[in-house]
């Protein structure tokens, strides 16, 4: 055998032995760290992130896998308005500094989440009336101390969050209610003074597809382009059901987005199932992940993909959706699942 084709097949099997896991010696011990999600995303001038919360933080192999993994970190619930402003006027920023420091440590970006939401208000906010001067005030203190506090510190705001109904209609929030849809523009602007370099986003789910709810928002942004109000991109949030079918027109409709002249992100993605998981199920979700993955790397401003936590030891899903979950790229005991390599797959790995 000629030496070139010895040292070809020897490189070869070192190779196999290490994607195996296996150690073939200094050299291929070097080689041996496979690039995670983060590194992989990178080298398509994209992001790979996920969703933590507080609780989490002290199990350390989960936080082990979301130091190493990811590179792009948003808090699930610890810089909500009940966690953040607990009384009125009373600010607490623990969850929040908790999981921004640890972002830092880990050299990871926070996209942060989320200024204006109808859901997890305290009850201060929520128990009184208030006339629409009061409640302006009363938002636009929130917003500008919490984006002045982590000013420097965040990527990102999701600055209104699930603003709309399924039909395209405004959600009858107390921000809508009693402010009327000018809220939106006035929340955007002062976020914008309050960290000028934050990228600032309106984040919703059910609009991966085109459809009413999607049109909504493209019109809205539109409008909002036009009138120079400082929006910076739409957040897709993608929590995804198998049994509803894969939104096919995702890419098409990030593209418009983009047309806009604005960032679009898939935020919040995760994709369940109805339990038991199975190989099949299992199957088409990795097929799911990885079509979200190749639809975002199609798109230019498509910056990034957010999985609403790693694990599924961590989801949000069966609490809500009682005999639904296995929506996460790993499962209850860290061990990635077939979603975890299609992603891979997705952005050029092994
Ligand atoms: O803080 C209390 C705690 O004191 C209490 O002991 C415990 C008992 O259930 O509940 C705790 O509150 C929970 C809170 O998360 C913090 O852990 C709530 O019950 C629970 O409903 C809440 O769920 C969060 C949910 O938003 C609320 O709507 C999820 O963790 C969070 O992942 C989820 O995230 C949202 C995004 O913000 C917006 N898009 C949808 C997404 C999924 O619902």
């Amino acid at each position: 055998m000629r030496k070139t084709t010895r040292l070809r097949l020897a490189g070869a099997l070192a190779a196999a032995l290490v994607a195996a896991g296996i150690a073939t010696g200094p050299a291929a011990q070097a080689s041996q760290k496979q690039p995670t999600l983060a590194e992989l995303a990178q080298r398509h001038g994209r992001y790979f992130g996920s969703a933590t919360d507080n609780p989490e933080l002290t199990d350390t192999a989960y936080t082990a896998l979301l130091g190493s993994e990811f590179d792009m970190i948003t808090p699930g619930n610890g810089m909500k308005w009940y966690a953040t402003e607990p009384q009125q006027g009373v600010f607490d920023w623990t969850n929040g500094d908790q999981i921004v420091d640890l972002a830092r440590k880990n050299h990871q970006r926070v996209r942060a989440h989320t200024l204006v939401w109808h859901s997890q208000l305290p009850s201060w906010l929520t128990s009184r009336e208030w006339t629409a001067d009061e409640l302006r005030a009363v938002l636009k203190k929130h917003i500008q101390t919490e984006v002045r506090h982590y000013r420097g510190k965040v990527y990102s705001w999701d600055v209104v969050n699930e603003a709309f109904n399924e039909d395209g209609s405004y959600r009858e929030t107390i921000w809508y209610k009693t402010l009327g849809p000018g809220y939106i523009a006035d929340a955007l602007r002062w976020a914008h003074q309050a960290d000028p370099h934050a990228r600032l986003y309106l984040n919703d789910y059910n609009i991966e597809a085109v459809g009413p709810k999607s049109d909504a928002y493209y019109q809205l942004a539109k409008d909002l382009k036009a009138q120079h109000v400082p929006l910076n991109g739409i957040g897709l949030q993608a929590h995804l059901a198998l049994q509803y079918g894969y939104p096919t027109t995702l890419e098409d409709n990030l593209r418009r987005f983009s047309a806009l002249g604005l960032d679009t992100a898939l935020t919040e993605v995760d994709v369940r199932m109805i339990l038991p998981a199975d190989d099949a199920k299992l199957a088409t979700q990795a097929e799911w992940y990885r079509s979200l993955t190749e639809a975002c790397l199609a798109v230019r401003r498509c910056v990034g993909i957010t999985v609403w936590d790693y694990t599924d030891k961590y989801s949000w899903i069966p609490a809500v959706f009682p005999g639904e979950g296995a929506a996460l790229p790993w499962d209850e005991q860290l061990r990635p699942k077939p979603a975890y390599f299609a992603i891979r797959a997705a952005l050029g790995g092994k």
